[in-house]
């Protein structure tokens, strides 16, 4: 039986669905690149905010009318497997319970399929056995492992605790044992999977200590990791990014708000002013550290002022990048039941300064790498340009280069434009060949 897999959603779905699909393929299922070839359609689904909820909820009612088989997986299956099924869902799994999956599928043959709902699983799929007989394609040189899952913060506006559950920190063991088979199979570059990897701790050895086993026990180009929480990030941490070369210097710190207020309402457990101390700390310890964000505008009860206060951050911090996003009304949520909710129009409009601010202050940071070299790793062609490859800096920035170059090839490049927020590089020389320029 062919199967098709369609992801919505963050990074940790993206490496759901990775061992999900392997997960299948050895129970002898085949994986198809066309929906449409498919007989089995599963969709993992993101709950975070009400869009994509509906963009994946559209997804299962079209293809269900075009009379496939349908297994919907993810948050939203969690928490909303009812209106999933009414949607046309056969099966519906939450994330802990897709070890279950092949078991299931077994009893499943064409005109025959099981119903129902898995939503009380024990652990997730990226803690199983799967995970520690990972094969990626030849093709990959950047892959995601998994070093926590769920969250045991109580963000109001966040629907995450309750999809993924409490949080869990996997054994180190495990994590550097997954490493190492990345690391065989030619992968370059990891990047640690966690919803606050900075709450990780097991037995003993807290994130700094995972970090630096990583740093020391493997020989990844890039080590990579997200997301910090602003509240529980430390000194320790930093130090000992600052001091790896292969640990990237890129921290993906999500602001959600400047003012002081909102952000206790959120139960953000930070104040603003704490906040940009410690971006000013991180920028110190770490010179050509680049720091991302989130930001949500039009939190219930958000004033002019408290917007003014989100404003005032992102002119002191500088963000190099930000993904800006209006509240969304999240069920089950205590924010969702909050009668001041902050009308569409305010929070849009909002929505449009913050990013206005965001880019000037982008732009800015862009400049700065001008006349400077980085460390490109290539990904692929420039959608805009077959002959243009795109890549990332160390610090995440994504970059353009005149040329065909492999994905997975180091160039070190001089930085000679901006255009739109996007660098323009130079070639300056082939470092590294794991793909060869062509
Ligand atoms: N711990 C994760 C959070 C995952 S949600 C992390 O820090 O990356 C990713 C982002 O989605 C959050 O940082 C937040 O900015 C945004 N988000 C979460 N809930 C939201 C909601 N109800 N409305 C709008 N944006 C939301
Ligand atoms: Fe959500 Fe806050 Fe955790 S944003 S995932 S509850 S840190």
């Amino acid at each position: 039986m062919r199967f098709y897999l369609r992801t919505f959603g963050c990074q940790m779905n993206e490496l759901d669905s990775e061992l999900v699909a392997q997960k299948l393929r050895e129970s002898g299922f085949v994986e198809t690149s066309s929906p449409s070839k498919a007989e089995l359609i599963i969709v993992n689904t993101c709950a975070v905010r009400q869009k994509a909820e509906e963009r994946a909820k559209k997804y299962i009612w079209d293809w269900k009318r075009k009379n496939k088989t349908i297994i919907a997986i993810g948050c939203v299956a969690q928490v909303f497997s009812d209106e999933l099924r009414r949607m046309g869902a056969d099966l519906v799994f939450g994330p802990r319970s897709y070890d279950n999956l092949p078991r299931v599928l077994s009893e499943l043959k064409v005109g025959c399929v099981p119903k129902g709902v898995f939503s009380d699983g024990e652990m997730a799929i990226t803690f199983s056995d799967i995970s520690l007989k990972r094969e990626v394609s030849k093709k990959r040189f950047s892959a995601f492992i998994t070093i926590q899952e769920g969250c045991d913060k109580v963000c109001t506006f966040c629907i995450v605790p309750k999809t993924r559950g409490r949080e869990i920190s996997r054994p180190p063991d495990k994590i550097l044992k997954e490493a190492k088979i990345l690391e065989e199979q030619g992968v370059v570059e990891i990047t640690l999977l966690g919803q606050n990897v900075d709450s990780y701790y097991h037995k003993g050895t807290d994130f700094a200590d995972l970090l630096k086993l990583l740093d020391e026990s493997t020989s990844f180009k890039r080590i990579r990791f997200t997301t910090s929480h602003p509240a529980d990030i430390n000194y320790k941490v930093v130090k000992v990014i600052a001091n790896s070369k292969r640990i990237t210097h890129w921290i993906h710190l999500p602001l959600q708000a400047g003012s002081t207020t909102i952000l206790r309402e959120m139960k953000r457990f930070y104040t603003k002013e704490e906040f940009v101390e410690l971006a000013k700390m991180i920028r110190r310890e770490i010179p050509d550290v680049t720091i991302s964000t989130d930001i949500m505008v039009g939190y219930p009860g958000e004033t002019d002022q408290d917007f003014q206060d989100t404003l005032d951050v992102v002119e002191s911090v500088e963000f190099d990048n930000a993904y800006t996003f209006i509240y969304s009304k999240r069920p089950g949520t205590p924010a969702a039941l909050r009668q001041d909710q902050v009308p569409r129009e305010v929070a849009g409009k909002r929505l449009r300064v913050l990013i206005d601010v965001v880019n000037r202050k982008m732009m800015k940071r862009r400049k700065l790498m001008l006349g400077n070299t980085f460390e490109l790793l290539i990904e692929g062609a420039s959608r805009k340009d077959r002959e243009w490859s795109k890549g990332k800096t160390k610090g995440n920035i994504t970059c353009v280069v005149p040329g065909r170059f492999k994905p997975g090839t180091f160039l070190d490049v001089k930085i000679v434009d901006i255009r739109g927020l996007t660098p323009v590089g130079e070639p300056i020389d082939v470092l590294d060949s794991v793909g060869v320029n062509t």
